[in-house]
């Protein structure tokens, strides 16, 4: 298995690409399965879950051919996927698959609306909490749908004549079950209103490209979707947008280590919670024409408290390397994590590199150490695995991170992308 090691202490200074959404990637990638159509994706980044996705998609019948070549060593530059489902050959989304990776139950509504019926197995994931599917059952329910669960898999029939707009309020926000009924919703009878929905901007591009493939979505980015579903989607062209939790996690790296950074394509509204926060830690954010600029020279770093939330809130998927960023602070800092149960794994390896935090049941303190030093420690899921790497490279000495797979599921390039800018950090391919 890979590992990462890294020698920690130098400052970032350069320019860093940001990738197209993994977030977005996967339900635009699903979105295929709505048309008979081709649908080109521009901007899809290189990931393994992405890789997985598109197994996935194949097995279901979704013919992929790929533009290009794949990305160089240093750069990423985003491939164009042409995908055409003309033909929907398996309604059935093996546990083998869907259990490695949580947003490929997002299949179920799109194949459901387009075939009216479809077995997909219950998810799997990252272990970050119980992640039950049950918001997701609910909407289609809504929709028509008669669900029923018999050894792991989801079975799931649309009513005569397919499924049917309806209202659907969400007890909880999910961004998942908003992306599943939303797909589905797309080629349903009449109207769909999704209360409660998710606002996160991968939802709205989503909506976009469904309005582009014919579906009118109105309210996008607000908490009321408003769904025209239609009989036939058509084809388009979709440019993914840039990895909002990809620029957040590099800003957290600059601010950490010290220097200056423009990650370049990202937007600064859709993570303008983390940049809040960034900024009062003491670095500075700027948006400039080609991006976002961080800086942070010689001052400390300040201690701050928040909570996780859905969009517009502090997003759990940046938790983990603000915390890593915050074991440095000068005095102590509370984080709150809101959205799952179990989303502290990167506690224990932190303390590894002599992190001083205490956990009591959702809250974390965590008491700022003048240094943190280098230590052998263990990827547990993919947003605390960086976390570590963000450690790492601020702390002193040797850093050597296991089963970095997790990394490979969601940041293209991470080595590449830290080291063109002045990080001592390499790839150990196990031979
Ligand atoms: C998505 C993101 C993930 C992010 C998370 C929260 C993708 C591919 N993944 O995951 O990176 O961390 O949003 O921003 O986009 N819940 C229920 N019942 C359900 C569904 C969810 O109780 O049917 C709960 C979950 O257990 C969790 C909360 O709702 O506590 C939020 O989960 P959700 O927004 O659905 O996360 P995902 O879509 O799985």
């Amino acid at each position: 298995m890979d590992r990462i090691r890294i020698t920690g202490g130098r400052p970032l200074n350069g320019t860093i690409p940001i990738s197209g959404a993994k977030n977005a990637a996967l339900p635009l990638l699903i979105s295929s399965l709505l048309t008979e159509d081709r649908l080109t994706l521009k901007n899809v980044p290189n990931l393994a879950d992405v890789n997985l996705l598109v197994r996935i998609l194949r097995n279901h019948g979704v013919d992929l051919a790929v533009d290009g070549k794949r990305p160089g060593p240093a750069m990423h530059l985003g491939e164009t996927f042409h995908l055409t489902a003309r033909e929907i050959v398996d309604l059935t989304a093996p546990y083998e698959l869907v259990s490695r990776m949580r947003a490929s139950f997002w299949v179920l509504g799109p194949l459901l609306a387009r075939m009216g019926q479809a077995k997909v197995s219950l998810p799997g994931g990252c272990a970050i909490g119980t992640r039950p599917v049950d918001l997701h059952l609910t909407g289609l329910k809504a929709l028509g749908a008669e669900i029923d669960i018999d050894a792991g898999y989801v079975i799931a029939k649309a009513p005569k004549g397919g499924l049917r707009g309806a209202r659907v309020v969400f007890p909880k926000v999910s961004v998942g079950a908003t992306h599943n009924v939303l797909l589905a919703a797309a080629l349903a009878k009449g109207e769909t209103v999704i209360e409660n929905a998710a606002r996160e901007p991968e939802i709205g591009d989503v909506a976009m490209c469904l309005s582009k493939m014919g579906a009118k979505v109105e309210g996008i980015g607000t908490s009321t979707l408003r769904v025209q579903g239609r009989d036939r989607l058509e084809g388009t062209v979709h440019t993914v947008l840039p990895d909002r939790i990809e620029a957040g996690t590099f800003a957290m790296a600059v601010a950490a280590t010290g220097g200056d950074v423009t990650l370049e394509g990202a937007r600064i509204a859709d993570v303008q919670s983390a940049f809040d926060v960034l900024a009062q830690t003491g670095a500075q954010v700027t948006a400039t024409d080609s991006g976002i600029r961080v800086v942070r020279n010689g001052n400390g770093i300040a201690p701050v408290s928040i909570e996780t939330e859905p969009f517009p809130g502090f997003p759990t998927d940046l938790q983990a390397q603000l915390m890593a960023l915050l074991s440095l602070a000068d005095g102590t800092s509370v984080i709150r994590e809101t959205i799952f149960e179990n989303r502290f794994m990167h506690v224990q390896e932190l303390a590894r590199l002599g992190a001083d935090i205490q956990l009591h049941g959702d809250t974390a303190t965590i008491r700022g150490v003048k240094t943190l030093k280098g230590a052998p420690v263990m990827a547990t899921d993919l947003r605390a695995s960086v976390s570590l790497v963000i450690a790492g490279l601020a702390g002193e000495g040797d850093t050597v991170i296991n089963r970095v797979y997790h990394l490979d599921r969601g940041f293209e390039q991470l080595e590449q992308k830290l080291s063109r800018c002045g990080a001592d950090i390499e790839r150990l391919t196990s031979g």
